[in-house]
């Protein structure tokens, strides 16, 4: 399920992004993570919803928990939009952020009316950019020394999805807009995704 993050997560985000695998290859995720890091970012989501950056809390559609993050960052005026996410480590592997990525292209695309969706990657970070070409997103090339990290420059691939490109899939379905309480449902695992 894709939702908001309510306070009540902040003890379940801390200990998931405190883990040094799920930070190292993200710049939102700082290391070691603030204490009270977790709480103030979910504090902040309202005001960034306000500037078109919306997150979503993954979590399992079985159980209810907790299992990461995906973010749509949109600039309106280009009708397009950036991906970012993470999962915790634990949960790796099981197609949870393929499946997040496809819901949040449908819920661009078709709620949000996006033209064009596209995500960078760390070069190293192998797993992200095989996140990004299941998802049906075409690589565009690689930005060199995009960003630094660790006092190091890193190269990006980038990839995206035009909405040309895009045909709603029948495994997922956007059942609701963001702004009534949005829920977006994957069909295929147990994966369940909302956000209000
Ligand atoms: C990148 C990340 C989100 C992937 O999440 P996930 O839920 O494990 O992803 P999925 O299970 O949907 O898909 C992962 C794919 O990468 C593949 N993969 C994993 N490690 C790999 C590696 N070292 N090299 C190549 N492919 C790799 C998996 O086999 C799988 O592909 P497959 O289905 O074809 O076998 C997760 O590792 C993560 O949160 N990392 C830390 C934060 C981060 O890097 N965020 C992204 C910033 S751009």
């Amino acid at each position: 399920m894709l939702r908001s993050f309510a306070l009540a997560d902040a003890d379940d985000v801390s200990n998931l992004v405190s883990d040094y695998e799920v930070a190292k290859t993200t710049l939102a995720v700082p290391h070691p993570y603030p204490t009270d890091g977790a709480a103030g970012w979910i504090a902040g989501h309202p005001a960034e919803e306000d500037r078109n950056h919306t997150t979503f809390a993954i979590t399992l559609k079985t159980t209810g928990e907790l299992v990461g993050a995906i973010t749509l960052i949109e600039k309106r005026i280009h009708l397009r939009a950036e991906i970012g996410y993470w999962i915790g480590h634990a949960y790796w592997g099981n197609g949870y952020a393929t499946e997040a990525t496809k819901a949040i292209i449908e819920w661009g695309f078709a709620e949000r009316g996006l033209n064009r969706i596209f995500a960078h990657h760390f070069a190293e970070n192998l797993a992200s950019g095989r996140v990004m070409q299941k998802s049906g997103m075409t690589y565009e090339g690689t930005i060199r020394d995009c960003v630094q990290k660790d006092g190091r420059f890193i190269d990006t691939p980038i990839y995206s999805i035009l909405r040309r490109e895009w045909e709603p899939s029948n495994d997922i379905r956007v059942m609701k807009t963001r702004h009534s309480n949005s829920t977006v449902m994957g069909e295929r695992s147990d994966l369940r995704m909302s956000c209000g």
